[in-house]
């Protein structure tokens, strides 16, 4: 509950600082803005070209999972933590005005910046739903394709998450994800460095215990295919002024933590 609350502020204030004219991120103050190594430079000009700047302003995502998923006219779409609404924008004008993209946000904030910013586009096959995660207002098998970015490391109970991404797709129905991962173990207090410097990272995953995670919810055909690996320099200036010996850790960050794009069916 209190994780919850936690997320809901931060991410409550960062739709405020878009609505007043401001942009947003992932990371650390130090890291804001278009120089975010994380959230910046996602979208091609192209693809985003027609939606409003606050879209893409409020974008708090770690990848592109629309330029990624295969997303077919008429499909039904599912964004888990949709944000400001970038990728459920992106999703309705792929699956056209026969299907439909969903966006589920628990933040009030977060849902009245992507109604807004819905209302600019003059998008009508978009809605955005308010509910959390690990309990998806949908029914069972009502879903095509499920996306997210960057938000299922924020949940304290993946599995639940994971499960009930399970349960609302169609049989065949694909998984199709964007998550920071971390790509193999390093110590606990390194780790808790540089979630903090991530900002948006509660809790990353394993690649492994993702694609057990994935397999366990009854999912098949997981692959995890990495799109931005970070390295110690990205972080160096946060690290340093939070008094961590930036040179030490280096040999045990570089390299470990990845934003990634998880794939997984529904058969
Ligand atoms: C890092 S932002 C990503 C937003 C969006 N996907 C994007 O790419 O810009 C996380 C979003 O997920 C929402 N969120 C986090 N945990 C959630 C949960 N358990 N249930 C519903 N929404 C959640 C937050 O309110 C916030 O809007």
């Amino acid at each position: 509950m209190e994780i919850k609350e936690v997320v809901k502020e931060k991410y409550g204030q960062a739709a405020l600082r878009v609505t007043a004219g401001g942009s947003t991120c992932c990371g650390a103050a130090t890291s804001c803005g278009e120089r975010d190594p994380i959230t910046s430079d996602l979208y091609e000009a192209g693809q985003t070209s027609e939606l409003p700047a606050e879209a893409l302003l409020a974008s708090l995502g770690c990848g592109n999972p629309t330029a990624l998923a295969q997303l077919e006219p008429g499909q039904i779409v599912l964004d888990l933590g949709s944000g400001g609404g970038i990728d459920v924008l992106l999703s309705a004008k792929r699956v056209g005005p026969s299907g439909k993209a969903y966006g589920l946000d628990m933040t009030d904030e977060m849902l009245a910046l992507a109604r807004e910013n819905q209302r600019k586009a003059g998008i009508e096959n978009a809605e955005f739903l308010k509910g959390e995660i690990e309990n998806v207002p949908l029914p069972d098998a009502s879903v095509d394709v499920v996306i997210s970015n960057c938000v299922i490391n924020l949940s304290a109970n993946k599995d639940r998450v994971l499960a009930e991404a399970f349960r609302v797709l169609k049989p065949g129905g694909r998984f199709a994800v964007s998550d920071v991962v971390v790509r193999a173990e390093i110590p606990a207090e390194v780790r808790r460095s540089v979630e903090l410097w991530v900002g948006c990272l509660a809790g990353a995953l394993l690649e492994s215990e993702y694609r057990e995670k994935l397999e366990r919810a009854g999912f098949s055909s997981v692959t995890i295919e990495p799109t931005r690996i970070y390295n110690v320099q990205d972080a160096r200036e946060f690290l340093a002024a939070e008094g961590i010996d930036v040179d030490r850790i280096a040999p045990v960050v570089d390299g470990k933590f990845m934003s990634a794009f998880l794939r997984a069916v529904k058969y």
